[in-house]
């Protein structure tokens, strides 16, 4: 599908299919696709392993400021798509579990830990010709991003499909538990105060709650077609 050299920010609340749909429209316009949750995920778990945070989920701010400089956390493509590095360890099945889960919002909260992480998002942004997903990517890694969606679909839909994906990779799933952890990170990532989940002004809102990934796909090359009409040459 023909498109100009843009950047596309997708953001949303957890469990939105984000990823699924950004990985989708990164294969069809040939951009490449980067989840910037993986990399707050990648934080966590590495605050996690050294005991900066504790087992009852509090976390030693200091340590963890202390602990970001020379972290070596960095994405590594493969395909259209990359995975996740701490060092030379790629940790992209281990930031995905429940126990990262509980606690990647509060990380996610300290500012250190957003300055951190922007900047190594911006990086990626300098070639255009990316797709983004995440919470703050089109109001504050990309403001001139050229193309927003923002995802939303119901709660309880948003559950059973996170706890659905965690089934498929053989974790014992209580879905309480995963729609508790769903509230609990709605409310968290839309009420910190460092860039805070909202919508950008200029977003187009996909709500996905009973639309299936093909339909999407329509309503993504519908919307395309009408930003950035292109002649076939
Ligand atoms: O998309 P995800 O569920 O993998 O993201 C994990 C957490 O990271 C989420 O609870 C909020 C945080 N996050 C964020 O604050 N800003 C982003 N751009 C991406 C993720």
């Amino acid at each position: 599908m023909l498109i100009p050299d843009i950047i596309i920010a997708i953001d949303g609340y957890s469990s939105t299919g984000k990823s699924t749909f950004a990985k989708r429209i990164a294969a069809e316009v040939s951009f490449l696709y980067l989840d910037s949750g993986a990399l707050y995920r990648a934080v966590t778990l590495y605050a996690i392993e050294k005991g900066i945070i504790s087992p009852a989920g509090n976390i030693d701010r200091h340590a963890l400021c202390r602990a970001l400089d020379g972290l070596d956390i960095h994405f590594e493509s493969k395909g259209n798509g990359s995975r996740t590095y701490i060092g030379d360890r790629c940790v992209e099945g281990e930031i995905r579990t429940l126990a990262v889960s509980e606690h990647v919002s509060p990380v996610s909260a300290v500012p250190e830990v957003r300055s951190f992480i922007d900047d190594r998002l911006r990086e990626f942004g300098r070639r255009k010709r990316v797709v983004m997903d995440g919470r703050d990517i089109g109001t504050t890694v990309f403001p001139d991003a050229e193309l927003k969606i923002f995802m939303t679909a119901d709660q309880m839909v948003r559950a059973r499909r996170r706890a659905d994906e965690m089934k498929k990779r053989g974790e014992n799933v209580d879905p309480e538990e995963v729609l508790k952890n769903i509230r609990e990170r709605d409310f968290i990532d839309s009420h910190r105060d460092t860039s805070p989940l909202s919508m950008a002004e200029d977003a187009v809102v996909l709500d996905n709650s009973y639309m299936t990934i093909e339909e999407q796909m329509v309503w993504f090359r519908r919307l395309v077609a009408e930003r950035f009409p292109m002649k076939e040459s």
